[in-house]
């Protein structure tokens, strides 16, 4: 039973959710495939949480409306990049409301929660309970200062939201006041004792479960760390209208938790995969002989390691995690991958822009999968490792074999005659490899698969610019059916083990040769002598400079339009009117102490010089604005701010970022000038 985190259906994918939790599952389940093995592959749409309401708020339409149109953005991407799920479900199917409904009850009905009433975050402005993304707040273990109310995505720290220092309402950008409500809790503390077997020596309920030593160090880290802190109790439900209602009576406007009810999206899409092909779930979650393995990014460790197995548990007749191998994060260009800033290959674009050049990326991602710490993917080395290893090695290799053979013998694989020793150690090293490679799909480790796996094309390529058969031909053309009947089973092992990392490929080749999709474990001869082949044409283009700095181009160009504030209520004239506005020039400034934020100004107005407090100095340092024109309303009340009495406002213009802009007249326009 293997799954891959289910992705907000919040906006689409780009290459660090790919290299995270899905091409490697995709190579693993593909692997498996390949081997025999009875394995179902799950994935879906994760639609409810904050992630995507407050998405819905960006872009002025409902929840539903969002995840409609991301869920099917991202499963055609998926698609189109070759990612084989055997099913992709969504949390807003009926079968899944059903599944995590059912699932709480069991819970809440054998005791499993702590129904406790306690005051909570709540926004008055937006009149509604502040929790996970809803909240943000300085980390009080990292002092980061945007925080989530569920998670600090800096450190990885799980916080609940009354741990936040400085804690704001993401709905209203206001300090949110508290309010009393009843919340499920999962007491986890009482469970941290076969936790930590579980995780730590890889014993449960006695017997051992696992290998701990085939995790990775960075999973039980992270685990570790969690619960050397303690396991605290978890709300396992929200004050919120989206997502899967609490079904107990009286429970109105509660509904899960959204990391209760996603991975119970494991389950749930598997039964949907059931019903449809005819299989029974269960077996793969209640049978102790089936492993479960969770591909995840390195932000989903805790829910995956600690609180699903808890859940799990608890439940009752589930198995539990074998391995979860988290992969850490992906950088791009020297820079954090950001949707906001477009600082993101987008898969979905990646795939227009490079039409049926699916395995070019899986290659370069293969290679640099984040698997132990962060990685970085640049366009040069995308351009690299498709020129020098795709297009120079596999490519030219297979289209020399092939060609050679069109050449000299009509397309009809020739018969092998005396093999000399070189060749008995090529078909060796050849042979050698599926087992190596099996070996480091199996432990997880796919970069290492996947340049074994390469060097396969890279013994066929030295064997032939070695074996120079366009020479030998001149003078001994039966030596040449050797060569190339040994260049032709290198190619033929290539759709083998290749075949996970590069499918496209690899099938293409398997079409052109007319041979079928070998099983792992075969060891029957992948084609009959005699047999005709055709070319499959050139398998690799080179990347032009050019494209390269066309894709470098589009990072971070634009703007994304949807993060736009949405208009404010119409006001009248006369409102507006009411505002004195003029242009200001700035004469002194100075940090105000103790403050991030704020300086204090001294601020010519042409009627007089005013003491104003903004809060500019993120997008300002006092020496920056001294001279500065900027736009002042004087006919506020006067405020005091830090102590300090301010006499005006400055208006600034913002960005999506937070970014902020002094507004002023583009003439030399003096001190006083009004603004209307
Ligand atoms: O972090 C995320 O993107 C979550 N949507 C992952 C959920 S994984 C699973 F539990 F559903
Ligand atoms: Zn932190």
């Amino acid at each position: 039973m293997v799954t891959s985190a289910l992705p907000y259906a919040n906006g689409p994918l780009h290459v660090g959710h790919v290299a995270g939790a899905y091409l490697p599952a995709d190579i693993f389940v593909r692997y498996l495939r390949a081997k025999g093995k009875d394995v179902v592959w799950i994935c879906g749409s994760d639609e409810h949480g904050a992630a995507i309401t407050l998405r819905a708020k960006k872009e002025g339409i409902s929840p539903q409306d969002i995840v409609d149109k991301y869920h099917v953005i991202i499963r055609d991407a998926f698609d189109d990049f070759g990612i084989s799920f055997d099913h992709y479900g969504r949390t807003t199917s009926q079968q899944h409301h059903q599944t995590a409904q059912e699932f709480f009850t069991v819970l809440n009905d054998k005791g499993s929660f702590e129904i406790k009433t306690s005051e909570q975050f709540f926004d008055e402005e937006a009149q509604q309970f502040l929790a996970d993304r809803y909240i943000t707040g300085t980390c009080p273990k990292c002092q980061y200062d945007q925080a989530y109310g569920d998670q600090c995505e800096k450190c990885g720290s799980t916080l609940s939201p009354l741990e936040l220092i400085n804690p704001r309402s993401t709905l209203s950008g206001s300090t949110p006041v508290t309010k009393e409500t009843s919340l499920w809790y999962l007491p986890m503390g009482d469970h941290e004792d076969w936790v930590k077997d579980y995780l730590q020596k890889g014993i449960l309920d006695g017997v051992q479960h696992h290998d701990p030593k085939a995790w990775k160090n960075h999973v039980l880290g992270q685990c570790k760390s969690w619960i050397d802190a303690g396991l605290q109790s978890r709300a396992m439900t929200r004050d919120l209208d989206w997502g899967v209602p609490v079904p107990v009576e009286g429970a109105d406007g509660k509904v899960l938790y959204v990391w209760l009810d996603a991975p119970i999206g494991y389950v749930s899409a598997t039964q949907e995969w059931a019903k449809k092909n005819g299989k029974d779930w269960e077996t793969y979650w209640k049978d102790d002989e089936t492993a479960l393995i969770h591909f995840i990014g390195k932000d989903n460790i805790v829910f995956h390691c600690i609180i699903f197995p808890i859940l799990l548990k608890e439940r009752g007749g589930y198995i539990l995690p074998t391995n979860v191998p988290a992969n850490e994060f992906m950088n791009l260009q020297g820079d954090k991958i950001s949707t906001s800033r477009n600082w993101a290959v987008w898969l979905h674009e990646y795939l227009e822009d490079f039409p049926g050049r699916q395995d070019e990326l899986r290659y370069v991602l293969g290679s640099i999968l984040p698997e132990q710490k962060d990685s970085e993917f640049t366009w040069g080395e995308f351009q690299d490792r498709v020129n020098n290893e795709l297009a120079d090695i596999l490519g030219n290799f297979v289209n020399r074999a092939v060609v050679l053979t069109g050449k000299y013998y009509d397309g009809v694989i020739p018969k092998a005659g005396h093999f000399t020793p070189e060749d008995l150690q090529v078909l060796e090293d050849m042979r050698s490899k599926r087992g190596i490679v099996g070996k480091s799909i199996e432990a997880y480790r796919f970069r290492e698969g996947l340049q074994e796996a390469m060097n396969i094309a890279r013994i066929g390529n030295k064997y032939l610019a070695d074996s120079e058969p366009w020479k030998v031909y001149k003078t001994d053309p039966e030596r040449v059916k050797t060569i190339l009947n040994i260049c032709l089973q290198i190619v033929a092992e290539c759709t083998v083990v290749l075949d996970p990392f590069l499918p496209f490929s690899m099938q293409k080749i398997r079409a052109a040769m007319n041979i079928g999709h070998q099983a792992w474990d075969s060891t029957e001869a992948a084609f009959a002598e005699g047999q005709k082949i055709t070319s499959p044409g050139i398998l690799f283009t080179k990347i032009e400079d050019e494209m390269v700095a066309q894709q470098i181009e589009k990072l971070g160009s634009k703007e994304v339009e949807t993060t736009i504030e949405a208009p404010k209520e119409t006001c009248t004239f006369d409102d507006f009117v009411k505002s004195d506005i003029r242009v200001g020039t700035i004469l002194e400034a100075e940090q105000i102490p103790k403050t991030k934020k704020l300086l204090k100004l001294r601020v010519d107005i042409g009627l007089e010089v005013r003491t104003i407090v903004s809060g500019i100095a993120e997008s300002y340092s006092a020496e920056d604005v001294i001279g500065q024109k900027v736009s002042v309303i004087i006919n506020l009340a006067p405020r005091k701010i830090k102590g300090v009495e301010s006499e005006g406002m400055i208006l600034m213009a913002q960005n999506s970022e937070g970014e902020l802009s002094f507004i002023s007249p583009t003439k030399d326009f003096g001190s006083g000038s009004t603004i209307s």
